[in-house]
């Protein structure tokens, strides 16, 4: 890697899983407003759902997610009887019954529901929403966490796909983030998974931790790859403290710097090619006969909360404190904070926090993001407008070999690669520069 480019592009910039991104939700659009977008959805419109679990046994020190540690399970259970009320407003809300064709449970870690919990949770959403027949449900699991018959219930639930979180096998990183976690005992939790029939499985891996060496993520890579998942997330380390104080845990001094994060992602990458994976997009790896390698060589990509996905419906509700919801008029995000997300659903509200409502200009650059984020091409023409001022902004890349521009066609290239949310900030008209809200590029 060029330390000129790295110098010059590695800068803190947005991870795009949305456009605009959530740093710029606004009050203005709160629960009267969600109400009415839900109440516009025509009948039957194929939609997604994703369920918030914030709950995990133990903290991982580099975790960026909305999730706290509980002790008592009792927590849990009073959140779930807040999670069907709000199935009950917003399904109460959405008169054209949506059709759901996705269910993503993600955390915080849904395996640290009680069996009985996690049936009587899809029963109650079957009870309010009609689905397809072969809908997918997939589910966020912490291996260590993962016993008989918690597996056993997701899978009678009707769980198609689990990610399965593993970051590093080497124990000098686990102990530099407090999660420790055997190869064997995630290597059971797969077996298990499969063997109960929840059939597609990806593993989430992260390099660029403390103490982490290109031999050692090459040692994990290959363990994974032993394991056979579907899918790969190589995931960045983001690091965060501003926004989430317990990363100031991790000793700074042994996080590898640009050059070494990238060098550990492409030791990584490498290998997972070299097995029959396809590199997707930024960050993810997918055996050729996945769908996502499908949807990915075919132009159908997209990008959304939980990263790449074949998903692409139009209509993305989000339960639970802190969800983000996609609807065709434009995103909301639940209240964070649980007492506020509580008292607000106690009172018969929808705990909307914050959302956005699009402008014609954010849908275009909304497309041409997610076209760069997934294709690494895009053609400005097909999305109308002038774009100018961005080409402009371009041509400095394009002498720097990260895209190359024909007309109003633009490419990310192989050397651009490690830049892609750079190139796409170019089309961020709301992004400001602000000390500790992004993580870096590479
Ligand atoms: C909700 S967790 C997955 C399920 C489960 N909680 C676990 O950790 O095994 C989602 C994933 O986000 C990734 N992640 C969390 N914090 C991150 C951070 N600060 N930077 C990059 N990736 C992060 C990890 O790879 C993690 O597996
Ligand atoms: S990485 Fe997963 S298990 Fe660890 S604290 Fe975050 S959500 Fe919980």
């Amino acid at each position: 890697m060029d330390a000129h480019l790295l110098a010059k592009y590695d800068r803190p910039v947005p991870r795009y899983t949305s456009y605009p991104t959530a740093p710029h939700f606004t009050g203005a659009v709160g629960a009267d407003s969600y109400a009415a977008w839900l109440g516009a959805l025509p009948s039957d419109t194929p939609a997604s759902i994703y369920l918030h679990i914030p709950f995990c046994d133990s903290l991982c020190w580099f975790c960026g997610c909305h999730m706290r540690v509980v002790n008592r399970y009792s927590s849990i259970s009073a959140y779930l009887d807040l999670l069907r009320r709000e199935v009950d407003l917003v399904s109460r809300a959405a008169a054209g019954r949506p059709k759901v064709r996705h269910l993503h449970f993600g955390g915080g870690s849904p395996d640290i529901l009680k069996p009985d919990d996690v049936q009587s949770l899809v029963d109650h959403l079957h009870g309010h929403f009609a689905f397809v027949d072969d809908v997918e449900l997939a589910v966020e699991i912490d291996p260590r966490a993962a016993d008989r018959p918690t597996i056993d219930a997701w899978a009678k639930a009707g769980a198609t796909r689990a990610s399965v979180g593993v970051q590093d096998f080497d124990p000098k990183v686990q102990q530099a983030v407090n999660r420790l976690q055997s190869f064997d005992c995630t290597a059971r939790a797969i077996d298990g998974m499969r063997a109960a029939g929840i059939g597609r499985i990806n593993v989430d891996l992260i390099y660029g931790l403390p103490h982490q060496t290109i031999a050692g993520i090459q040692r994990t890579a290959e363990q994974v790859i032993a394991l056979a998942p579907d899918r790969i997330a190589l995931f960045g380390y983001a690091h965060v403290p501003a926004l989430k104080p317990h990363q100031r845990l991790i000793d700074e001094r042994a996080l590898p710097d640009s050059a070494a994060r990238w060098a550990q992602f492409e030791a990584a990458a490498a290998l997972l090619q070299q097995a029959g994976y396809l590199w997707i997009g930024l960050d993810h790896f997918a055996r050729h006969d996945d769908p996502l390698a499908i949807a990915s060589s075919s132009g159908r990509l997209r990008r959304n909360f939980q990263g790449y996905t074949t998903d692409d419906c139009e209509t993305l509700i989000g339960l639970g404190a802190s969800a983000i919801g996609a609807l065709p008029q434009g995103y909301v995000q639940n209240l964070v904070g649980f007492k506020d997300y509580a008292s607000v659903l106690r009172a018969g509200r929808l705990p909307i926090a914050r959302g956005i409502a699009l402008s014609a200009d954010d849908r275009r650059r909304r497309a041409v993001i997610e076209r760069l984020m997934c294709d690494r091409r895009v053609d400005l023409a097909a999305f109308g407008g002038d774009d100018l001022s961005e080409l402009n902004r371009l041509a400095a890349m394009a002498a720097d070999g990260l895209v190359e521009i024909d007309g109003s066609r633009v490419a990310i290239t192989d050397a651009g690669r490690p830049f892609m949310r750079t190139v796409c900030a170019v089309f961020d008209r709301y992004l400001v520069p602000e000390a500790g809200r992004y993580s870096r590029a590479v």
